[in-house]
């Protein structure tokens, strides 16, 4: 089937505006229709019998994995090691026979994905993947596979795939928490309520689109950037930093908020901009403080955070842009919107290949 850019400049503007579609689409596939519960299209997966989770991926579906590790380990207690597939299927890790190993990935045919996969065949209770191609090699080898219902994804740089991926994995982590008796059937249902109005609150970040546009007018003068996030906000700081470095050549790197003083600190001044995602959760103070710690020393703070009154967190801060409110759980699939608008509009500023980034393919089938 041909795709479109249905009218958007870029396909990468196109597949972050879907994003509420194809998310709210993804949950229809997975959700039992009256929407109370979580609900797996081939049916007998049980969490319980799992005593860890492995997640291998490459690149942006690494990240994914990151967070889902956050999520598995909050609210199932279940035990999660993830790994860069190029890293995993050399190192050769010993493997639990009870224990659960996912594959994530968009194309579904990434070769070091693939070949982690095959590593663990034989090894683990249950092969899963979480793919965007369903008749994918990777999809093929798994005992299930998972689509996550993003549709085609044409830019090089994943979008809509990173979201559609932490949703469903967001799902399996709360099916998992059910199995396991870590949350009771009203939490889990509670927390499926609150999933269900993603779509709408990720419809309102969009419509931040041009605050972003004007924060990106001067980040793509910068020759550095800096993300930092904490707890869940961690690995979306690391797909931050991935996707602005990928369509605007700006450097970019992302760290830990408390790791901040073991080193990057050294590397403020004024010229150095820092993005930090950062919702109102219990680690809210702790990152103002580190946020602080960047101003003392000249930095210019681009601030995306859901607490209204978040203009106190100090005069320095350069820019700050207010998101919708959201349950601190859900938080990094909504605040991948600021990730890659302003990855998106500071490429746009640059003039560089948004859909087709120099030396980047879409899918990596050889090593
Ligand atoms: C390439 C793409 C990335 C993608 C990664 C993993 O590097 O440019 O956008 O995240 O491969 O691809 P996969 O298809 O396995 O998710």
């Amino acid at each position: 089937t041909r795709v479109d850019k249905a009218g958007h400049k870029h396909f990468m503007a196109k597949e972050i505006a879907e994003q509420p579609t194809v998310i709210a689409d993804a949950l229809s596939h997975y959700l039992s229709s009256d929407g109370r519960d979580v609900s797996l299209p081939a049916g007998k997966l049980d969490f319980s019998r799992f005593d860890r989770l492995t997640l291998v991926a490459c690149g942006t579906a690494y990240y994914a994995c990151l967070t889902a590790k956050y999520w598995f380990e909050q609210l199932a207690r279940l035990p999660v090691e993830v790994d860069i597939a190029s890293e995993f299927r050399y190192r050769e890790p010993p493997l639990s026979p009870q224990s659960g190993a996912v594959f994530v990935s968009q194309s579904g045919e990434t070769a070091d994905t693939l070949a982690a996969l095959r590593y663990c065949a034989g090894k683990v209770d249950t092969i899963l993947s979480v793919v965007n191609v369903d008749e994918s090699s990777i999809a093929r080898e798994s005992d299930l596979a998972l689509p996550i219902h993003a549709g085609a994804e044409i830019g090089v740089a994943s979008t809509k795939a990173f979201t559609c991926q932490l949703t469903v994995l967001l799902l399996l982590a709360l099916k998992a928490a059910k199995d396991r008796g870590t949350m009771t059937a009203d939490a889990v249902e509670d927390m499926l309520a609150k999933l269900r109005g993603l779509p709408s609150a990720i419809n309102a970040a969009l419509e931040l689109d041009e605050v972003f546009a004007q924060i990106s007018r001067r980040l793509s003068e910068a020759e550095d950037a800096l993300f930092l996030g904490r707890g869940l906000m961690y690995p979306l700081a690391l797909e931050g930093a991935l996707k602005l470095k990928e369509i605007s050549y700006i450097h970019a790197e992302a760290y830990a908020s408390g790791e901040l003083k073991h080193g990057p600190i050294a590397l403020i001044d004024k010229k150095m901009s820092v993005v930090v995602f950062a919702p109102r959760d219990p680690l809210f103070d702790k990152t103002v403080s580190n946020m602080q710690e960047v101003m003392a020393r000249g930095g210019k703070v681009v601030l995306v955070t859901d607490h209204a009154g978040a203009t106190d967190a100090g005069e320095g801060v350069w820019r700050t842009a207010v998101m919708p409110d959201i349950d601190a759980i859900l938080a990094p699939i909504l605040y991948a919107i600021p990730a890659q608008l302003l990855a998106y509009h500071t490429a746009v500023a640059k003039g560089t290949d948004v859909d087709q980034p120099r030396n980047l393919a879409k899918s990596v089938t050889v090593e």
